[in-house]
């Protein structure tokens, strides 16, 4: 199984995929990283570790339709057998979902569908919840849409922060994405 993993930031969740391949705890190939913007986390780790990594910044392209069509080219060269958008900030083109139909996954630190976006965390905390979590489901066109494969339950605790709750919700948030890689990897790709 094949996987190109798409990040926009400091790429913790990635590590765990890199982790576990490494411990031979999950038998795939990362067959590349890339990111969004120059100088993030996730690709500077990847390099690191070894891997192929490439960056189609999106402020290099003068309109989103061309920047769309690069990540397209960019990511379908390495032939994934799944993308897998691992804190990737950009929702993706119609195109892109049809190129790898049922197999863009994404991972989103909330019980989807309650709190989609890019503050699920933050919005979680402020409507009270007690009661949060982590998502990876297959992504869609959409915001934090598309077909749920598995969550976890992560409780707010009292006097939480936003960034004390997204740190343990990261912890869950790792485990579930190397347990659903290797769960599809299983089912034989
Ligand atoms: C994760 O919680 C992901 O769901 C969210 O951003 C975080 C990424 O963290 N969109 P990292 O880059 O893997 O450290």
């Amino acid at each position: 199984m094949r996987i190109v993993v798409l990040v926009s930031g400091s790429g913790s969740n990635l590590q765990a995929v890199i982790d576990a391949v490494a411990s031979g705890e999950l038998t795939l190939d990362i067959a590349a990283v890339g990111a969004d913007r120059h100088g993030t986390g996730g690709v500077e780790r990847s390099a690191a570790a070894g891997l192929e990594t490439f960056v189609v910044n999106f402020k290099d392209y003068a309109t989103r339709a061309e920047w769309d069509r690069a990540l397209l080219q960019t990511v379908s060269s390495y032939q994934p057998d799944y993308v897998i958008s691992s804190g990737f900030m950009r929702i993706v083109a119609p195109g892109f979902i049809d190129a790898f139909p049922g197999r863009y996954i994404n991972t989103h630190p909330a019980l989807l569908p309650s709190f989609p976006g890019a503050h699920g965390v933050r919005d979680a905390l402020a409507y009270g919840v007690k009661v949060t979590g982590c998502t990876v489901h297959y992504a869609d066109a959409g915001v934090d849409t598309g077909p749920i494969i598995a969550q976890r339950a992560v409780p707010v605790e009292d006097g939480d922060s936003e960034e004390s709750l997204h740190e343990r919700i990261k912890v869950a948030e790792r485990e579930l994405l190397v347990q659903v890689l290797g769960a599809l990897g299983n089912a034989g790709t």
